[in-house]
């Protein structure tokens, strides 16, 4: 463990490169404990390629993460142990129920099982799967499962949870439901990591909010910061696009 007590995990100099294309620059960003940090960019701008790398589903070509304390690279299940992951696109087994998938889970992390079934009622209220708890997965839309994928994450009370645009797809009555579960996780001293395209919903929940373009981070901080650098006093959209547009004409960034 080497990182300090204010730090729940930090990426440090990570670049990542597919072929001939670096899809993230010499990326540094320090998550502290009890933050939502929220990351935009435009499509193509590494967002995914970014939350892959800190989950440890894709390794940097150069540079280092640290989660927990822990070295994803070196001390990789330590390190993994204090998170949960949500996709962009959620992925249930088809063949189990929404318990099972959730029982799945709990066993994954290693719960101990009389934990495991009393957080599992709690997630499966939470998240409101009651009417299709013991259905297949099969036969789920898209909300329901990226209800059950997102209970199955937080069965744990992850340290850090990680996800790729939660609220696509979402109903508002959803969407309502996992801002108030993000901001109730994190108000216990969790961090949580989201994309999103949802400005609105970046605007209303973010602590801090980064902005990639083209690989690399072009801003960073709270809202009031951003604005101050984009010099622009308006809603995050208008401060999003002004940085986006002033940074690509400043550097000729082509799109994906
Ligand atoms: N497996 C891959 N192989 C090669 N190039 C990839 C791969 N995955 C992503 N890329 C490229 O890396 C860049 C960043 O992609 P990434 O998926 O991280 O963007 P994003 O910010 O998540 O975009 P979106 O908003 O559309 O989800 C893009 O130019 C993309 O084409
Ligand atoms: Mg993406």
């Amino acid at each position: 463990m080497t990182s300090q007590a204010n730090t729940r995990a930090s990426i440090q100099q990570v670049s990542k490169q597919y072929g001939q294309h670096w899809a993230v620059r010499e990326l540094n960003l320090v998550l502290k404990p009890g933050e939502l940090f929220a990351f935009l960019g435009p499509n193509g701008a590494g967002k995914t390629t970014t939350i892959k790398l800190l989950c440890g589903l894709l390794r940097p070509t150069v540079g280092t993460i640290e989660v927990d304390g822990y070295n994803l690279a070196t001390q990789g299940l330590q390190a993994r142990a204090a998170m949960s992951y949500v996709p962009d696109l959620p992925f249930c087994y088809e063949h189990l129920t929404a318990r099972e998938f959730l029982e799945l889970a709990a066993d994954l992390h290693g719960m101990d099982k009389q934990l495991a079934a009393q957080r599992m009622d709690e997630v499966i209220r939470l998240f409101e799967l009651e009417k299709f708890i013991d259905q297949l997965t099969e036969r789920f839309s898209h909300g329901m499962r990226q209800r059950t994928v997102f209970a199955a994450a937080m069965l744990p009370e992850p340290k850090l949870l990680i996800t790729d645009e939660p609220t696509v797809g979402l109903d508002p009555r959803s969407v309502r439901q996992l801002k108030d579960i993000l901001r109730n996780h994190t108000s216990k001293g969790n961090t949580v990591f989201l994309s999103s395209h949802s400005l609105d919903v970046v605007e209303q929940l973010a602590d801090r909010i980064g902005i990639i373009l083209g690989g690399k981070l072009i801003g960073c901080g709270t809202l009031e910061e951003l604005r101050s650098q984009a010099s622009h006093n308006g809603p995050l959209e208008d401060v999003f696009l002004k940085l986006t547009q002033t940074e690509e004409q400043r550097a000729g960034v082509d799109g994906p």
